[in-house]
């Protein structure tokens, strides 16, 4: 009953120029490894799910890429949009078609850009996770330790109480530690009353504490700014939304209902025609009428059925150039080059990346990003990279 939606739709404007709308970074082997994102993303899946219940949503520009990228899949896995409309509306049209195909399923939604090192933790996550979703009306993510205050992911405040079900909580034997008692979810009804957070789960998971249960979620706030966000790393019981969701259809489906009628409506419509020769026709007109929304503003930060499993399988998300800088080597300097004709001079911590024979000299350039791709040079401060969206658009407009 395992089904994996797999979103791959994005631009990756914040990867640019290397991203390209022809060709975003979800297509490309960003780490060169000789497999893209999307193609690691699928292999990682397949041992959760057969290949039949894998389905990628894309947007119908890319179809001939994903099924060259991903020919394991069937064709009619591969679910088109005809314009984008953000993670809401492409979530919502595969959990429908899922609901068409099985009336029990069990769902993992999965972004198509990131990294995971530690693939059997990873495996082991899924499982447990999609045990919990099968068993009880919950909406679960998976939630990494924070380390930096990052501002592109969003941020889930574990809730904890003093309560005795410390049951939950496995300790590591090494460690002796009394530890704090989580809430967490006994059965689906269990009634959810916020109390004050207690800043200590990330030090009791740094000291070796495992969190095997899902821990209920006080809140979920998307991208907070650069002074929230180091708010929520000092208060120490918030995580990163890795972006990694697990629900039955059913928890899903009423969840859109509730938080998103007019989304649930038009796809609700659609059922006579999902795995029939009739479904893009109807896509086609209807997926344009939907409101654009991500899936962490329309139901994330307002449903309060929310469980968070923190979980540790060398996650990160490929989102920019500085978290690529952080995967690759480096040099002593700090510095990561791609190019065979890149000479550096007092540079630290760059990253850089050059068409193999371009003859390149830079010197005294600390921290920043240089890339040159798809005819664009692109020169930034890597404190500033969230602003790559916006200086792409500055270009792509003229
Ligand atoms: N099919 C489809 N259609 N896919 C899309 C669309 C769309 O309109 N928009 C985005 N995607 C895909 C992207 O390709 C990516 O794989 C995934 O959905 C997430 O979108 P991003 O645009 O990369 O989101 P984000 O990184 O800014 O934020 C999300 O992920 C973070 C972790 O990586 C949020 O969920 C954050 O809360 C989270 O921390
Ligand atoms: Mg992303």
């Amino acid at each position: 009953n395992n089904y994996i939606i797999i979103m791959a739709g994005g631009v990756g404007s914040r990867f640019w120029p290397m991203s390209t709308e022809e060709k975003p970074k979800q297509f490309l082997d960003v780490l060169g490894i000789g497999k893209s994102l999307l193609q690691q993303t699928v292999a990682r899946f397949q041992t959760i799910a057969p290949a039949e219940n894998i389905l990628i949503v894309t947007s119908a520009k890319y179809k001939k890429l994903v099924a060259e990228q991903c020919p394991e899949l069937l064709e009619s896995n591969i679910l088109l949009e005809p314009c984008m409309r953000n993670t809401a509306p492409c979530i919502a049209y595969a959990a429908y078609k899922i609901k068409a195909l099985n009336a029990d399923a069990n769902i993992v939604v999965a972004p198509s850009d990131h990294l995971i090192t530690n693939e059997a933790e990873f495996i082991r996550i899924i499982e447990n996770g999609l045990d919990f979703t099968a068993n009880n009306d919950a909406l679960l993510t998976l939630g990494i330790q924070p380390h930096r205050p990052e501002t592109g992911y969003g941020y889930i405040q574990a809730n904890s109480v003093n309560s005795d079900q410390s049951s939950v909580i496995s300790k590591n034997p090494n460690i002796g530690s009394e530890g704090e008692a989580y809430e967490t979810m006994p059965n689906a009804e269990a009634s959810f009353s916020p109390s004050e957070p207690v800043p200590t789960i990330r030090e009791e998971i740094k000291r070796g504490v495992v969190v095997e249960s899902p821990l209920k979620v006080a809140a979920f706030k998307e991208k907070p700014n650069l002074e929230t966000a180091k708010e929520y790393l000092t208060a120490g019981n918030y995580f990163w939304n890795s972006g990694i969701f697990l629900w039955s259809f059913k928890s899903i489906l009423s969840a859109f209902e509730r938080f998103v009628p007019e989304v649930a409506a038009i796809f609700q419509k659609g059922e006579e025609f999902y795995n029939t020769d009739k479904e893009q026709a109807f896509i086609d007109e209807m997926f344009p009428t939907c409101t654009n929304i991500s899936i962490d503003y329309a139901v994330m930060e307002k449903a309060n059925n929310i469980f968070v499993q923190p979980a540790d399988f060398g996650w990160s998300d490929l989102g920019t150039w500085g978290s690529l800088w952080e995967k690759r080597e480096r040099n002593e300097a700090g510095n990561t080059v791609v190019g065979e004709k890149v000479h550096l001079f007092d540079a630290d911590n760059c990253i850089i990346n050059m068409p193999k024979d371009k003859k390149v000299v830079i010197q005294g350039l600390q921290d920043y990003i240089v890339v040159e791709d798809n005819e664009v040079l692109l020169i930034c401060k890597k404190e500033e990279e969230q602003r790559i969206k916006e200086f792409r658009a500055s270009i792509i407009n003229e």
